[in-house]
């Protein structure tokens, strides 16, 4: 069968990382066009990546009868529009994390592509992290008996672009940000069942002068069989990229350091050009990774998705993934905003971004 034809909108840091990732596996899918606004940088990231087509307008790229899915690495609050008008051009569609803002744009999302007949795909890569996906075997060959403890922590020296920053843009802070993995991770890890409720701690520690946004945010969540999963997210820890998971049940337990654990401890006096994403400094002790993408799961989730519209497999991480991990990440805000945590289903209308739900704790009130 072809290649999948991708068409990726953004240019920036996601971009490039999915750019490599279909490059790294290319027997099933390959980039052929590329979309950004801002003059200039759709065309250098096509000569970048050997990418045929570019344009400024993702309008223009949904109207290109070779592609046959988008993968949407713009900021969060574009990605509802962008999966609503693919769907109704026709293309199959990977939207980034967090899947949209508000919940109803969630719904929306499902619905669009659902009558369209297109895949809406969820780009949670920890779902095909090599070592997490390892860890995840083991737990349901029964290694570590019943577990009644996930943890996964994903934390670094804040984002390296503004909208991040700007709750109005963003949606949220690190919770949002980097909470969200952690809310796919240990819901799929412990095998996709109802959440029972969500309890947050969330504070700016550091970044008060930059954002209005939380910086550190300890998240636990209450699954319907008992387990825990606890998710902690930070945007106030130079060093580089810190993402890791541990594992408890009544029969063992399981640690993996996603990148840590795989780089080469390093001692250079005069540095050198990269180490690991969000590193400020290569000079002095220092932990490269190598393989960075691979390890992360990101070339192996664009082959599962390329599969996917081949019909060879069925979407592991969805618009519903990403539908449970934006109530969870209400919640989150809400059981802040309130000191108390919150039951599932927790739906309110009319939210305009999860953070509010923290800041306004009266809108959560309301809701309960
Ligand atoms: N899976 C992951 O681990 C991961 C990592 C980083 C970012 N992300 C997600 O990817 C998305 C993008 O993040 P980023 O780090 O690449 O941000 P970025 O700021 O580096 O890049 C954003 C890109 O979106 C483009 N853009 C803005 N408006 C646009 C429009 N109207 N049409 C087309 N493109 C437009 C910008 O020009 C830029 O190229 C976010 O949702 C983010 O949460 C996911």
């Amino acid at each position: 069968m072809s290649k999948v034809k991708i068409g990726i909108v953004g240019s920036r840091f996601q971009a490039d990382c999915i750019a490599a990732s279909v490059k790294a596996m290319p027997e099933e899918m390959e980039v052929v066009a590329v979309a950004s606004p801002t003059k200039g940088n759709a065309e250098a990231f096509a000569r970048r990546h050997g990418i045929p087509r570019f344009y400024s307008d993702y309008r223009e790229l949904l109207s290109d009868p070779e592609i046959e899915m988008i993968s949407i690495t713009a900021p969060n609050r574009m990605h509802a529009q962008m999966t609503i008008d693919a769907a109704r051009a026709g293309k199959h569609v990977v939207c980034e994390k967090p899947l949209c803002v508000t919940l109803e744009e969630a719904d929306a999302m499902i619905d669009a592509c659902a009558k369209a007949g297109v895949l809406l795909m969820y780009a949670e890569e920890l779902f095909f992290a090599p070592k997490y996906v390892k860890a995840k075997q083991m737990a349901d060959e029964g290694a570590f008996g019943r577990i009644h403890l996930v943890k996964q922590g994903e934390k670094h020296s804040g984002p390296h672009s503004d909208w991040f920053w700007d709750v109005e843009q963003s949606g949220g802070g690190a919770l949002m940000d980097l909470g969200c993995h952690g809310i796919a991770f240990c819901w799929w890890f412990l095998g996709k069942q109802k959440i029972k409720s969500v309890y947050a701690q969330l504070s700016t520690q550091v970044n008060a002068a930059r954002t209005q946004g939380d910086d550190e945010a300890i998240t636990i969540i209450e699954f319907e069989n008992g387990a825990v999963g606890m998710v902690e997210s930070s945007w106030n820890r130079p060093g580089g990229m810190d993402d890791s998971i541990e594992v408890f049940g009544d029969k063992g337990q399981t640690y993996a350091d996603m990148l840590m654990g795989n780089a080469l401890p390093t001692y250079s006096e005069v540095g050198f050009g990269y180490a690991v994403e969000k590193a400020a400094s290569t000079k002095g002790w220092t932990y490269p990774v190598f393989e960075e993408h691979w390890n992360y799961g990101f070339p192996q989730e664009m082959r599962h998705f390329a599969r996917c519209v081949r019909g060879k497999e069925t979407p592991i991480s969805d618009g519903e993934t990403g539908r449970v991990v934006q109530e969870v990440l209400y919640a989150a805000y809400a059981s802040a905003g309130l000191g108390r945590k919150i039951a599932l289903p927790f739906r309110p209308k009319g939210i305009v971004k999860p953070i509010d739900l923290w800041k306004k704790p009266e809108l959560a009130k309301a809701a309960l």
